[in-house]
């Protein structure tokens, strides 16, 4: 079964053709980033803009490059929640379009269900249940996904979600937008050990993070230094502060996975594409005795794939969109609407 998979929610123009869930047959991507990264951060009027633009073309040639036409195709599948709403329009309008004229029937996917299904596309033997880590510039859920269709949030963030973390401190450091990209690669020079950062903890509810402290505890930093004139390494700055982040999402992963039995654990969103993250919970997983699978880099991003690919899964479990299908900004995870 072939779907097309359309993605909209952000700052990337996505369309891809997946066979069966798993099987990349195109997958293209128009990024904006080169013109956000001029105002330190998504301007969302211009993203609305650059989607209408883009979409058409980008699903042609998703459509092209899998050699195949929209009467080959099974389903169209589409990111309606969560995101910026003027994006998210852009898509879930152009996919309601090319369903009623096709006649194709219309799926419409949760953007974080879709991060979660990047890890289809990558680790052909993966299947629900596992306990999933999902990390991206807006979220950062411990998600118990029980199928392919069901799941429920187990822990979250009281405040910033990890990316966003990154993002801001990166950019008090001085890196351009996406910060996290560039601080990931600062780091890997420098000495995690330089600065001594707090790792905050929620309390009374262990798989729950908070990154607010943490990141304003950079920043001071950097200020006081400022003022003072003094230099700050920021390799080692950026080192120390990965290294923080990262302690606090393993230590809450970790024991999620110990207090539910997991024996699968599954990282999924933008960042993680982190390096540190990728390392430290492969090797957590390894001294468990526990299954540790992540996305290749290039399905870490957004991306229409993992649209299509949970859209195969949705499509088999009977999710259908209406010609009335709307697009949310707010969605939690595991709500169907
Ligand atoms: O999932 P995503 O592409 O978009 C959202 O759904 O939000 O995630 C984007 C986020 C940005 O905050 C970006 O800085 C972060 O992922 N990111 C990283 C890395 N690559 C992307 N953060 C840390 N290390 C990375 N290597
Ligand atoms: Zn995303």
């Amino acid at each position: 079964m072939r779907i097309l998979g359309i993605e909209s929610s952000c700052d990337e123009t996505a369309a891809s053709v997946v066979e069966d869930g798993r099987r990349v047959l195109s997958n293209v991507i128009a990024s904006q980033v080169e013109e956000h990264k001029l105002y330190g951060g998504v301007v969302p009027e211009i993203a609305s803009r650059r989607h209408c633009e883009a979409i058409t073309g980008v699903t042609d040639r998703a459509l092209r490059e899998a050699g195949t036409d929209l009467s080959q195709i099974d389903a169209i599948a589409v990111t309606y929640a969560p995101g910026l709403i003027g994006a998210l329009l852009v898509g879930v309008n152009f996919a309601k379009g090319l369903a009623l004229s096709s006649g194709k029937p219309l799926v419409p996917v949760h953007h974080l269900r879709s991060h979660i299904a990047a890890n289809y596309l990558s680790n052909p033997n993966l299947t629900p249940p596992f306990l999933c880590l999902v990390v991206s510039g807006g979220h950062t859920h411990l998600i118990d996904v029980k199928d392919y269709t069901d799941m429920r949030i187990i822990g979250y963030t009281h405040d910033d979600a990890a990316g966003e973390a990154f993002d801001k401190a990166a950019r008090a450091m001085g890196m351009p937008y996406p910060g996290g990209i560039h601080l990931d690669k600062v780091a890997e020079g420098g000495n995690d050990r330089a600065f001594s950062l707090p790792r905050p903890s929620v309390d009374g509810a262990p798989y729950d993070f908070s990154f607010s402290g943490l990141k304003t505890s950079v920043i001071n930093l950097l200020h006081n230094a400022r003022q003072k004139n003094e230099t700050v390494c920021i390799p080692d700055l950026a080192a120390s502060y990965r290294r923080a982040v990262v302690d606090c999402l393993v230590r809450g992963t970790m024991r999620a996975a110990e207090d539910t039995g997991a024996r699968t654990l599954v990282i999924a969103g933008g960042v993680s594409a982190n390096r540190l993250l990728r390392r430290q919970l492969e090797r957590e997983c390894q001294k468990r005795g526990l299954v540790f699978c992540r996305p290749e880099l290039c399905y870490c991003g957004d991306n229409g794939a993992m649209v299509a690919s949970q859209g195969y899964y949705e499509f088999l479990s009977g999710v259908r969109a209406s010609a009335g299908l709307n697009a949310c900004a707010n969605m939690a995870v595991d709500t169907l609407e």
